[in-house]
């Protein structure tokens, strides 16, 4: 006959085991969608990858729309004038040098991009994120206007290569992202 101390002592490993189970899928099931939450979800991800935009319709003075890291990123082609203007020392602008971090080293030149008649940047004002309105025509907002970007929120005004004018609310220039162009009518940006 058995020793009923060694049938509880059975008995208590067994339930040992059972509630160190039941434990261990409790913390795996609370955990799955902590960590799955942490996990960038496919939407995401496509939304961080780069774009591929092909620029061949776009027309001198137009500007084209497309999104990137769930911004609105703008290419414009802007005329010879437009950038032979951008070459002039402007007094009235805050950081015409581009010396603020807001675009790759490459674009850190008067016309903020890496060919003159093309113009990226993300279209988001630099103030409180209003998105600004292209106004590109000369003299649209004064005699002193050579077209721009002006923001319809607080009036904060840019030059034709994102850049901002003193007392401005916005404190920086519009930022240019990252892009590469891979022939002369096709850009990636990102
Ligand atoms: S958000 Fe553009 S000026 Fe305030």
């Amino acid at each position: 006959m058995s020793d009923p101390n060694d049938v509880d002592l059975e008995r208590r490993k067994l339930l040992k085991v059972v509630a160190c189970t039941l434990g261990a899928c409790g913390v795996a099931a609370a955990v799955t969608p902590f960590v799955s939450a942490l996990w960038p979800s496919k939407m995401t991800q496509a939304a961080n990858e780069p774009i591929t935009v092909d620029i061949r319709a776009l027309h001198v003075g137009e500007m084209l729309t497309v999104h990137w890291h769930a911004k609105p990123v703008w290419v414009i082609r802007r005329s010879k004038e437009a950038c032979d203007e951008l070459r002039q020392l402007n007094v009235n602008l805050l950081d015409p040098d581009s010396l603020v971090d807001q675009q790759p080293a490459f674009a850190q030149n008067p016309y903020r991009a890496l060919r003159p008649d093309i113009l990226i940047l993300v279209g988001l004002c630099t103030h409180l994120g209003c998105i600004p309105n292209f106004m590109p025509q000369a003299l649209s907002l004064g005699p002193a206007w050579e077209g721009g970007f002006l923001c319809p929120c607080h009036g904060s005004r840019f030059d034709l290569a994102g850049r901002v004018f003193k007392h401005m609310p916005a404190p920086k220039n519009l930022f240019v992202p990252p892009y590469h162009f891979l022939d002369e009518h096709t850009v990636v940006i990102g």
